[in-house]
């Protein structure tokens, strides 16, 4: 069970100021069950982790099953809500199976090139996952990469190409059905940086070899916990602190963590916060940083630089693997102090300090601490964050589930492509 822990939050943030805020979180909270509610056609994944679909979720196994016997290689084609949860779930649980490569999100020749090499020769198959099924940057991978399975293969192309898009509209679902490939729906009312907890993120997470059974069910018992009204909600609280912080001039959100496996977490957050908040000339700006790595170069600015900065730390206690520090004869590093001491103890004790250090320096912080490094907790943690998003975006007043200034540059874009 995750653990949020606001003792870091004082003198910023009072237990009286957060109690102050249950009127408002009450409000916001409830517009996710209110159609008329700004957003409310994009609330599907409030109850997904119970509501899912079960026959899909078995056809998920089922394909996975088959691309971890008869592929080495999956190209997992997809770029923001399509691409960010499932790859921050690899990075945390590797795969065991076939090598998980994600393409069609950027526009990067050589990182398309390097994958489009490593291909050759093996066996593979294509997931590509695309809710709108135009967006540009997937869309060119995808043809790239199609034309080089079937060159390959042959007919028996089709039987290698996942398709993971809208159950009827747009270019992709109409290229599935005319060739046959095995489709899996994004369901209407869930929107990209809400899907990880759909097949966007299921199938490729299961091909790694992670339990998907044991990810839903951690994020259904958060759907239970979280959905308490009342200020003894760990989410209510979260939402409370980081919107007092706001407007308290704390306008950045630097979401650490001390796992060098959770950076791409970092990454799924900031398109989860920054696309739901971000509009309307308002928003908490959400950043990353990688502990204790980037105390080394970040850290100078956290602890010194503009005080516009609040820290939300994701800690697990128990990665799973230790290590000891060894006796040296000679102490030439002087290091023989913390003979015996496991490494996670030092990391503990750098965490500690460091949450010290950025809250005297004026950086309050709040810590998420993660009991283990397994499936069950990363669907808690998954669904803790999104419901934060949701109901935080309603405290701000902003519409949290639509994102129309992601249009901009593909307007330039566009213009400056031709496109007719
Ligand atoms: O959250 C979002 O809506 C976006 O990040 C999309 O997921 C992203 O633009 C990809 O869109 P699509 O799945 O339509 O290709």
């Amino acid at each position: 069970m995750l653990n949020l822990d606001l003792a870091k939050l004082a003198p910023y943030v009072t237990q009286d100021q957060l109690n102050a805020m249950a009127d408002e979180l009450a409000a916001a909270h409830n517009k996710l069950y209110d159609p008329s509610a700004p957003g409310s056609d994009f609330t599907g994944w409030v109850r997904l982790p119970e509501a899912y679909d079960k026959e899909e979720f078995a056809r998920i196994q089922k394909a996975a099953a088959k691309i971890r016997e008869d592929s080495d290689v999956l190209v997992v084609i997809g770029i923001g809500g399509s691409y960010l949860g499932a790859r921050a779930a690899l990075e945390v649980f590797p795969s065991d199976g076939p090598e998980i490569c994600f393409v069609g999100c950027s526009l990067s020749p050589n990182e398309t090139k390097q994958v489009m090499d490593k291909v050759q020769g093996k066996r593979w198959s294509i997931n590509v996952i695309s809710k709108s099924g135009g967006t540009t940057e997937p869309a060119i991978a995808f043809r790239l990469f199609r034309q080089l399975l079937e060159q390959q293969y042959g007919a028996e192309a089709n039987s290698r190409i996942y398709a993971t898009t809208d159950k009827a509209r747009g270019a992709l679902k109409s290229l599935a059905d005319h060739n046959g490939w095995e489709s899996f729906v994004i369901p209407d009312e869930v929107g990209g940086r809400y899907s990880v907890l759909t097949a966007v993120g299921l199938l490729p997470i299961a091909v790694g070899g992670t339990d998907i059974s044991q990810l839903m069910a951690g994020a259904a018992d958060a759907m239970n916990r979280y959905d308490q009204r009342s200020m003894d909600n760990p989410v209510w609280q979260y939402v409370a602190a980081r919107n007092l912080l706001y407007r308290q001039g704390k306008k950045v959100e630097i979401f650490c963590n001390y796992e060098p496996s959770y950076s791409f977490v970092g990454e799924w957050l900031k398109q989860l916060f920054g696309e739901s908040e971000g509009k309307d000339g308002k928003g908490i700006f959400p950043a990353s940083a990688q502990f204790t790595t980037d105390l080394h170069s970040l850290g100078q600015y956290i602890q010194d630089g503009e005080r516009m900065l609040m820290e939300t730390v994701l800690y697990v206690d128990d990665t799973g693997c230790d290590l000891e520090v060894p006796y040296s004869d000679d102490n030439g590093d002087n290091l023989n102090y913390l003979t015996g001491k496991p490494l996670s103890f030092v990391r503990e004790m750098a965490f500690q300090g460091t949450l010290a250090a950025h809250h005297d320096g004026g950086v309050p912080a709040m810590v998420l601490r993660m009991p283990h490094m397994d499936a069950h907790t990363l669907g808690e943690l998954f669904y803790f964050f999104e419901l934060s998003c949701g109901v935080s975006g309603h405290v701000l007043q902003v519409n949290p589930f639509n994102q129309p200034g992601v249009e901009a540059y593909k307007k330039n874009m566009f213009a400056l492509l031709g496109r007719p």
